[in-house]
């Protein structure tokens, strides 16, 4: 059993002891990282989650607590009363922090005793993450997580503390509501009271802080827990949290002003600076030089037009892909014409992952052009596609012939692929990018219909309206994403404020007014007493804490996540619940 503590404060954390602290009287509580006996002298790593100290323990103590210091073992949980001392010349451990003393313990307390944990309490674990999310507790103990821990915790306060400081409330939204319009499939919980109904969890806040503003609520945010039941890929998870924003009477430039100092705030923490005003970039200029509406401006390597250049080559693959409105781009491998064929074999694989049909390619070699393409092309339009693409002896030009949307896809990930493979991207670089005017609908070929690229309150560009009943596909709405080195941190957008503009956008999206009624009727119905105009964002804020902190799973930056399959190792949910409880949801399950 442990002993009380009730006569006992904690004076010092571990890790913050120094050569200030010499000759002082300390109480210490924490977890013991390693016992050892040196000659009949115990010495003990002691950790809390600032950090280790060494205590000794030497036997002229009193016996008590000496018979303790020699029964200790990794995670006994104890205190410790003692003296910090100097370490003597020779002793010192540059490694530590507090590597220049040690506290020589006078009374020692067991407050718990542990068994032998399931993996090393220590950052050089190599165990699989199954196991560390079955005991997650031990696993948090790790300063690396600690750290981690620490680090949200410290994103989570500098954005209340901005927020709040530039005039935005704090509103939580409830989480048994009813399908928002993310457009991710709904976690569903059953109604007791209302047999046969069912609530849904929030995909995020949406409808809500609409509806605050049209309650006047004016600068609203909240650190909202968000759940999508979608495929896990690596960077999501079924549950997740956003930092949501909605402000009234604003336009993009407004809402933008308060994110680019909100991301100064946080990445400040880490001394990470970020220009006064983050760049922005139009969807259509992201997707034609970097094939991507989340372009990574770490490294260059852009996609170039060289269509104009070979509509009439020799070469049909190209010619005919021009004439039937397609494109003819690539990009250029600095330095990489000396590349084995069987990495270029490689990219040729790699492209075909995103439907192009080939990747035709030419390297620039000291004695002379080396392509497939070589004898089909003139040598003016060899010339022309160097100087296209900034080409010089060394290069190596990659190519690809298709429609528009095959050829950003393609280069776009080849391009990525090169630079991370290459060591092109350099570390500790941070390349924020507004990404605006996105388009507004995207056809969706499963459901046959044109489907909301962000969602259905997002507003058209004023210009574009005319277009909705014409050519749909081409309407650039006013969303925007904020992008940080390739990743999508966040998105929104000014959203429409006008009942008869939001008939039409339905209408294009093939929504008729009974299921715009039964879905959102609430929200269409408060915007028909007085909405001011308003726009808002949410960023994942899982994945700024993974960017922030260099973590490469978003499971490392979350206190218990859950796993690739939605569950969690430790308390094994999901799980079968009683026939009771069936019974009382008046639902039956049939497997
Ligand atoms: P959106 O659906 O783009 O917008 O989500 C905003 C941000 O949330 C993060 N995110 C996720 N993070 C982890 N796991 C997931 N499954 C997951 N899904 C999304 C991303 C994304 O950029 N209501 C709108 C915002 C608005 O219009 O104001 C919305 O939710 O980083
Ligand atoms: P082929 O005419 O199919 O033998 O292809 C000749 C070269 O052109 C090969 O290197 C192919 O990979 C490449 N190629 C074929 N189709 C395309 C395309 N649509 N875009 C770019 N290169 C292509």
């Amino acid at each position: 059993m442990g002993e009380s503590i009730a006569e006992l404060s904690r004076t010092h954390h571990c890790g913050e002891l120094s050569l200030a602290n010499i000759d002082e009287s300390v109480v210490l509580m924490g977890w013991v990282q390693r016992r050892r006996d040196h000659g009949g002298v115990i010495f003990i790593d002691l950790r809390d989650r600032s950090g280790l100290v060494q205590v000794v323990f030497n036997p002229d103590i009193d016996e008590e607590s000496f018979v303790r210091a020699d029964s200790l073992r990794s995670e006994y949980v104890i205190a410790v009363e003692g003296k910090v001392e100097k370490r003597p010349e020779g002793n010192v451990n540059p490694e530590l922090a507090t590597g220049e003393i040690e506290v020589r313990g006078v009374k020692l307390h067991i407050l718990d005793e542990a068994k032998t944990p399931p993996f090393h309490i220590s950052d050089e674990i190599d165990v699989n993450e199954d196991l560390r999310l079955k005991y997650r507790y031990l696993d948090l103990r790790r300063p690396r997580m600690q750290r981690i821990m620490e680090l949200r915790h410290k994103v989570m306060k500098a954005t209340r503390d901005y927020l709040s400081e530039e005039g935005f409330w704090e509103i939580e939204t409830p989480i048994l509501t009813k399908s928002t319009p993310e457009g991710a499939r709904d976690y569903l919980v059953p109604s007791r009271v209302n047999p046969g109904c069912f609530y849904a969890l929030p995909q995020s806040p949406q409808l809500f802080k609409q509806l605050l503003m049209a309650s006047g609520m004016e600068r609203y945010f909240q650190i909202a827990r968000c759940f999508r039941d979608e495929d896990l890929r690596a960077n999501r998870q079924p549950e997740f949290t956003q930092i949501d924003i909605e402000m009234s009477f604003v336009s993009e430039k407004d809402i933008f002003r308060v994110v680019d100092g909100l991301m100064r705030r946080i990445f400040g923490l880490r001394g990470i600076e970020i220009p006064e005003e983050i760049p922005v970039m139009t969807y259509r200029e992201a997707m034609d030089k970097y094939g991507s509406d989340k372009p990574d401006l770490r490294f260059g390597m852009e996609l170039k037009d060289i269509s104009g250049i070979v509509k009439d080559s020799e070469f049909k693959v190209f010619s005919n892909t021009v004439s039937n409105g397609g494109l003819v781009k690539g990009i250029n491998f600095k330095g990489g014409a000396d590349s084995p064929r069987s990495k270029i074999d490689g990219y040729t694989d790699y492209v075909k992952i995103f439907k192009a049909k080939g990747l035709a390619w030419m390297a620039l070699k000291e004695d002379g052009l080396k392509s497939p393409l070589a004898k089909f092309l003139s040598e003016a339009e060899i010339e022309g596609i160097k100087e296209a693409m900034g080409a010089e002896n060394g290069d190596l030009l990659l190519l690809v012939a298709d429609k528009p949307a095959v050829v950003a896809d393609s280069l776009g990930n080849l391009r990525l692929k090169i630079a991370r493979e290459e060591g092109l991207i350099p570390e500790n670089k941070y390349e924020f990018l507004w990404v605006t005017d996105f388009p507004l609908l995207e056809y969706d070929e499963e459901e046959g219909r044109y489907v909301a690229k962000h969602h259905p309150f997002t507003s058209p560009l004023a210009e574009d309206i005319p277009l909705l009943e014409t050519e749909p596909e081409k309407v650039r709405s006013r969303a925007y994403d904020l992008v940080l080195n390739g990743e999508e941190l966040g998105g929104g957008s000014i959203r429409i404020n006008n009942r008869e503009l939001q008939q039409k956008v339905f209408k294009a999206l093939n929504i008729d007014e009974a299921e715009a009624e039964e879905k959102f009727g609430f929200l269409l119905e408060a915007f028909e007493y007085g909405t001011p105009p308003h726009g808002g964002i949410a960023f994942g804020l899982d994945r700024l804490m993974m960017i922030l902190s260099g973590a490469d799973s978003i499971r490392d930056v979350i206190a218990f996540p859950k796993t690739q399959k939605a569950t969690s190792p430790m308390t094994k949910a999901p799980s079968k619940v009683s026939e009771k409880q069936l019974r009382e949801l008046n639902i039956r399950v049939d497997l």
